[in-house]
Parts: C-alpha cells; structure tokens; sequence
C-alpha cells in the first residue's frame, strides 16, 4: 500500500484547522498543535471554535478515524513528520503595518526544539519575502545539527467558503530554495507526496522559488482588494452619471481577461487578510524601494470608503442621525462567517454613534465577537426584523442569505422612517420603492 504521509500542522486556527482537516481527509496523518487552551480544549471536546460552514463535520469524521488529533505537545506532534507546517498568525504589527512574525519566529524556534529527524519545515502563514530564509536560519542557528528544508506554502482559502477551496483550489504555491538544488530536489519530492491527492484533482502545483512563493500570496490579495476598490470608484462615478454599476460589473465580467468575480461594490473589503496584506505588501515594496503605487492607492480608497458610507446614512436621514435609530443588518466582514477582524462595520457604526444614532444590530452568528469592537452602547437583536423595529433607517452591511428573503411589508410595519441603505445592493429597487421605501443602494439609479 501506499506510505502514510504524516504532517504536523502549528496553529489551529482558521487556516491551520481547516487546512489541516483537509489533509486529514486526503488521507494523511495530521497532528495539530494548538497553544491557546480555550481552542485547544474545545478541539478536544469535539467543538469548533470558529464558525465555518462543514468544518464540524469534516473534523469530527477525521478525529474519529484517528487522521486528526490535538494537542500542545510540540515534540509528540513532530515526531516522525514529514512535513511540519506553520499557520500561527502574522497581524499587522502596531504604527508601521509591516507583518509581526514574532509568533512564525517562536514557533520555527519550538519546532527546531521538537525535531527528531529531517523533516520540510514548510511556512502557510502570509509572510513577507525573505521570512522562509529567516526562519531556516533560526533553526540552523538552534539547532545545528539538524538536517533539515524549508518551503513556502502560502493559503488561499477564503472564509465562509474555506473547505471547499482547500479540497479543490485553483492552484497550490510551492516555493523551494531553488539556490540550493539538490534540497529543493528532495523538499519538493516531500512535498509532491503531501500533495498527490490533489494532483489526482488536477490542482496545478505551482513549483517556484521561496521569494516568489511569499510574493505571490501578497500581490493576488493586493490584487483582488485593487479589483473591488476598482469597482467602488466604478460605483460612485455611476452614481454621479446615472448609469448602473450592476450591468457595468456584469459587462466587463464577461470578458475573461476582466473575469466576473469580486466586482460587487461594498461598504469596503474588510477581513483578516485583504487590509492586512495590501499593507504589508505597500511595506515590503517600500523597504526595496520600488513603486508600488497602485496598491497604496488601493489601500486609501478603501479607507476612505468606509467614511464615505457612514457620511452617506447621515445623508440618507436628511444630514443628521443625532436621537435616530438605525437598524444594522449584518457585521462580519462578508457572510458565513463569524469573523470580525477590520470589518467595515466597525468604523461605520463608531461614526454613526458619534453623530448620536442609536444602534440596533443584527449579525446571524457575528454578534458575540462583534461586542467587543462596536460602541457599546449597541443593542443586539434577535432578529433581524427585531432590529428594524422604530428604526428611522435600516442598513445592510453584510449580505447574508437570509436578508434577501425579509419581505418589505414587514419592515414597512416595523420602521418609523421608511429608509433603506443597502451597502450590499441585496434587494431590488423596484420592490422596495413599491414598498414604499426611500431605498438607496450603490452604483445603482
Ligand atoms: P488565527 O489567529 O485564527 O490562528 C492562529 C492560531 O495559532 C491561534 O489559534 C493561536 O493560538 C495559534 N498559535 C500561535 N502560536 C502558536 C504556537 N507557537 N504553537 C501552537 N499554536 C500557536 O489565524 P488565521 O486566520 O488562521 O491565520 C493564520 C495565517 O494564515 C496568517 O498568516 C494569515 O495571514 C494567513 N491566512 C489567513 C487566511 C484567513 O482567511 N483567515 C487565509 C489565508 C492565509
Ligand atoms: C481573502 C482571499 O479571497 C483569500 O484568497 C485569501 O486566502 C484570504 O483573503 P477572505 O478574507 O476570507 O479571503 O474573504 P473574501 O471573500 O476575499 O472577501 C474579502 C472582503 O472583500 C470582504 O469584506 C468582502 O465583503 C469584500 N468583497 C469581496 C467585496 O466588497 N466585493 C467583492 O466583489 C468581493
């Protein structure tokens, strides 16, 4: 039969559990090492400490057949692994936005630590160009006698959709030290057998060098935030002339060069990754002193964004929202998920409480983190018909199915002010005029 292909993964968190449990139903031999007790405590007992859609499930028939297991002890995990994959977190470091790698440098220090035999140490989380140099270095430096490679794996998943871009991505980055050819000969034969599954899926393996490797993470995230910030500006100008931002999308998407995708006009991109990446990127671009202006500029107009939608529900409530209540339809930072890292609802609801609007929010699953980061003085509902009760205005933030099927009668009902921002162009115009609303979307007349 077939060599059973062991890995361990550090970091349980979104990318480190989902990939992880991915692996696990390729068939490999998956040992997670979690820190943090709550999560790992809750791994243990079964529960996912993130909201992912099917990730219980895959985790729970994986954990079962013994493929999956969690745990805090490093050297247990890495014992005879082939490869030890890093997917600790890389937050923007405080004032300059650069990537903190201070987790990636402590855990490339603990796996030095643990190492029994050669293993692939290979790097998953977003890190900037040179980190996988750096991090072979500190475990030469730890450990010398080690005979060991490193590799540059970066992830694509996307939350809310994640297991399903694990087990079938558009294409999987491997960057090897092609300076050193004969150990990027034997790493990559490594890293052949931890991805054969998906070869059999007709994944292309991507293989290339550890600079272009972390590069290419950065510069399709930067794209991609460059494409919706694109069609934001896109949006506002058919506002100004009357055309419609919908068709306009729709158009230049069926040219496959353009391609149909992350051309839906927003409050602005939030999340984990897209503000953190286009910063970091700015950064790195900076520090080898060449132009990066496109992503800068990416970056400002996604700021500015945020203000612009807050001073538009300002607008929308005649210039005022002082003593007004506003209905907040969805928080996180896209739907099926839980995450509220850089959600725009965060500096959108801060400024409308500063201009004295009382908030009525309403988030599927969003609420509880969402707590810690929105005024406090926020009231959370149970519904989201609940929170449009005596609004004078309801605002979608989030596009989660279920607001699409909120009959409009209902709302009427409900509201004082007949008002709508829908920052998500979720529902149709034409229904909600007939309804009666004032309705304002974006990019559409
Ligand atoms: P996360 O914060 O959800 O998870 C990281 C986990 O690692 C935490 O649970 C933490 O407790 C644990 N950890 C930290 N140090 C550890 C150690 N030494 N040993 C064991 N566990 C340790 O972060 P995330 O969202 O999974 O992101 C991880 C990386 O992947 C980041 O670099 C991120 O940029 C990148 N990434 C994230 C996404 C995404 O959608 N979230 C997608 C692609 C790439
Ligand atoms: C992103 C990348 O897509 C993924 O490949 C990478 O691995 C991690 O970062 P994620 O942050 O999970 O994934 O979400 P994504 O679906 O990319 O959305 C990011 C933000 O852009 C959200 O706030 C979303 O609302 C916004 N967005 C997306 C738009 O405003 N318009 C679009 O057309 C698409």
């Amino acid at each position: 039969g077939e060599v059973l292909v062991r890995i361990a993964m550090i970091g349980g968190g979104y990318v480190g559990l989902v990939s992880g449990a991915c692996f696990a139903e390729f068939g490999l031999h998956v040992a997670v090492v979690e820190t943090n007790p709550g999560r790992l405590s809750a791994l243990r007992e079964g529960r996912i400490p993130i909201y992912e859609p099917g990730l219980d499930a895959l985790v729970e028939t994986n954990a079962r057949a013994g493929r999956l297991t969690f745990g805090d002890d490093i050297a247990q995990a890495v014992a005879g692994a082939d490869a030890v994959f890093i997917a600790v977190g890389t937050p923007p470091r405080n004032g300059d936005g650069a990537a903190d790698l201070q987790y990636v440098h402590a855990a490339a220090r603990q796996i030095a630590h643990a190492l029994t035999g050669y293993a692939v140490i290979v790097t998953k989380s977003t890190v900037p160009v040179g980190s996988s140099r750096r991090i072979a270095e500190i475990i030469r430096a730890t450990r010398p006698d080690l005979d060991f490679d490193v590799a540059s794996n970066p992830e694509f998943l996307r939350e809310g959709s994640a297991i399903d871009d694990c087990m079938r991505p558009d294409r999987v980055i491997i960057g090897l030290d092609q300076k050193q050819p004969e150990r990027a000969r034997r790493a990559e034969a490594v890293m052949q057998r931890v991805y054969e599954p998906l070869k059999k899926l007709n994944a292309p393996l991507v293989f290339t060098g550890l600079e272009t490797a972390e590069l290419t993470k950065y510069a399709s995230n930067s794209f991609l935030a460059m494409k919706i910030s694109f069609i934001n500006e896109m949006a506002d100008l058919c506002e100004k002339l009357g055309a419609n931002v919908q068709d306009l999308a729709y158009g230049m998407g069926l040219d496959e060069r353009i391609g149909s995708r992350f051309l839906n006009p927003g409050p602005g991109y939030g999340g984990s990754c897209f503000p953190k990446d286009t910063l970091a990127l700015s950064r790195i671009a900076q520090e080898a002193q060449s132009g990066c202006r496109l992503v800068e500029t990416t970056v400002q107009v996604n700021e500015a964004r945020k203000a612009a939608m807050a001073g538009r529900i300002i607008a929308a409530c005649g210039g005022s929202v002082n003593n007004k209540t506003v209905a907040v339809l969805g928080l996180t930072f896209k739907p099926e998920t839980d995450d509220m890292r850089e959600s725009s609802s965060i500096p959108i609801l801060h400024r409308l409480a500063e201009a004295g609007a009382r908030l009525q929010a309403y988030d599927q699953v969003g609420m509880e983190a969402a707590k810690p980061l929105l005024p406090p003085e926020t009231t959370y509902c149970e519904t989201a018909l609940e929170s449009a009760q005596n609004a004078d205005v309801l605002v979608v933030l989030t596009e989660w199915e279920q607001f699409r099927s909120i009959s409009p009668e209902a709302l009427a009902q409900r509201m004082q002010a007949k008002i709508i921002v829908d920052l998500r162009n979720i529902f149709d115009p034409a229904v909600m005029r007939k309804a009666g609303f004032t309705y304002l979307s974006v990019g559409r007349p």
